[in-house]
């Protein structure tokens, strides 16, 4: 039990057209979150939704962009800057994903994702900052090593942390139905926070969200909410299906 607010993000990623976002909306729209709960919830559609789902979603849930550029507007084809986000109401940007990270045709950086929250913080969004390991890191025993690069790379741009939440993915978790274990993930969680402790500050620390994502449904969130350094979750697939209201009211 901590006093940091439930922390519930749904990744929608490359998915969803308008019909099927203003049907997801609905069913986000009737999660009974009690006001007094704490519980933060945010929706993350791609680009061209956003506007839509702002629009549409209840005031008290949150709107994160999955991506945003490093510098303000200008002759940069393609991108997103943060002004505009800000300028339709989004609130969050998920930075670090690891789909980003990975993907032959992405390879985005420690150095880019870091250049992309100093920008967004900057801005005043929010970021969910995603770290995780590959399968192969985990059975090489690198796990903390790879947090720790990934988060220190950040560090160095960052000077307040409270517009921060840390999403620890485990990349071999993430869309394989292999959720990891409550004791896995806090393990994890722990030592980020403790890592915290000591490079950043304790104050810092005993804040922060360290949320969890990797095949978290509607039937594994309780016993992952139950771990003392588990502030909540980034959920992608069943982010788009009913189960998401139990993922959200899983912290009791
Ligand atoms: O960002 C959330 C995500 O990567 C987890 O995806 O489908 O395993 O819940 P999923």
């Amino acid at each position: 039990a901590s006093n940091r607010h439930f922390f519930v993000g749904g990744n929608w990623k490359c998915n969803g057209n308008k019909k099927s976002i203003r049907e997801l909306v609905e069913l986000v729209n009737a999660i009974h979150v009690e006001r007094n709960s704490g519980i933060e919830v945010v929706c993350a559609p791609p680009f061209p939704y956003l506007d839509f789902v702002r629009s549409l979603l209840k005031k008290e849930f949150g709107v994160a962009a999955q991506n945003c550029w490093i510098t303000g507007s200008g002759a940069y084809t393609g991108e997103v800057s943060t002004d505009m986000l800000l300028d339709v109401g989004v609130d969050w940007v998920i930075l670090g994903h690891s789909e980003r990270r990975h993907l032959p045709e992405l390879q985005e950086t420690d150095e880019t994702i870091a250049q992309k929250t100093k920008r967004a913080l900057d801005s005043g969004l929010g970021v969910i900052l995603c770290i995780g390991e590959l399968l192969q890191e985990r059975e090489e025993g690198k796990t903390l090593d790879v947090c720790k690069r990934q988060l220190s790379a950040v560090a160095k741009v960052v000077t307040d942390w409270r517009k921060v939440v840390v999403a620890y993915e485990p990349v071999w978790a993430i869309g394989t139905g292999k959720v990891a274990t409550p004791e896995q993930a806090q393990e994890v969680h722990n030592s980020v926070r403790q890592w915290f402790r000591e490079s950043i500050a304790p104050q810092v620390a005993d804040t922060l969200r360290i949320i969890y994502g990797g095949s978290v449904n509607g039937q594994n969130c309780e016993r992952l909410a139950g771990q003392k350094d588990i502030d909540g979750f980034l959920v992608g697939g069943a982010s788009l299906k009913p189960e998401f209201a139990n993922i959200v009211l899983s912290h009791r």
